[in-house]
């Protein structure tokens, strides 16, 4: 029997109604049979600090220790003034430290954003695949989910409604689990 891809999902956002918190819970109905997606919330990462690198606050070891368990990531990331937002940024970085103990080493990831803006979190989402190169991430590369006008594709209930949107969110899920077998030969 296949090994389950375990994915673990975050978003780049800490408000309830967030839209991309909202792709993150559609994925969980559209990751493909033979995955599981689990979310963690950033909510109570505290602001990076290098003197505590070393001994990082429990939410971040709990973050760091989700991430290395996981077989590949998925972020739903907000754009905030034309790049990321700061608490994906906050978040990533203790992941990531301290050096030579990069909780992202080698992991698959897959990157989808919400904007009430025209753009899809663009601009956000090549800032984050910059990102990636130093963290030594495997990206997937398309599809490119880049959900403009988010308050007309999710209702108040935090929904995705848009089936366009959740044909995307379905089809990156499962490159995700691909690109994430093939990496290990499976
Ligand atoms: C400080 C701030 C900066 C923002 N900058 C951008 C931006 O550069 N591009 C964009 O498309 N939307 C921008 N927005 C609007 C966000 O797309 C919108 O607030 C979105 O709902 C945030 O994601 P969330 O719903 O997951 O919280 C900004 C919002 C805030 C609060």
């Amino acid at each position: 029997m296949e090994k389950t891809v375990n994915i673990l999902g975050f978003a780049g956002s800490l408000r309830k109604g967030s839209y991309n918190k909202a792709l993150l819970r559609a994925a969980l109905e559209l990751v493909p049979k033979g995955a599981k997606l689990e979310i963690f919330d950033l909510e109570g990462i505290p602001p990076f600090n290098q003197d505590l690198e070393n001994q990082p606050p429990q939410k971040v070891k709990e973050f760091k220790a989700k991430i290395s368990a996981a077989d590949a990531i998925l972020i739903g990331t907000p754009e905030a003034n034309y790049t990321l937002p700061g608490v994906l940024t906050n978040a990533m970085n203790w992941a990531s430290r301290p050096y030579g103990d990069n909780a992202f080493d080698g992991k698959p990831v897959a990157v989808m954003g919400a904007t009430i803006g025209t753009l899809g979190t663009a601009r956000a989402q090549y800032h984050l695949r910059q990102s990636f190169v130093f963290l030594n991430m495997i990206a997937v590369n398309q599809p490119e989910v880049m959900i403009s006008l988010a308050q007309e594709k999710i209702d108040k209930d935090g929904k995705v409604t848009d089936q366009k949107t959740r044909e995307k969110i379905g089809e990156l899920a499962q490159n995700l689990v691909a690109w994430t077998k093939r990496l290990k030969g499976a």
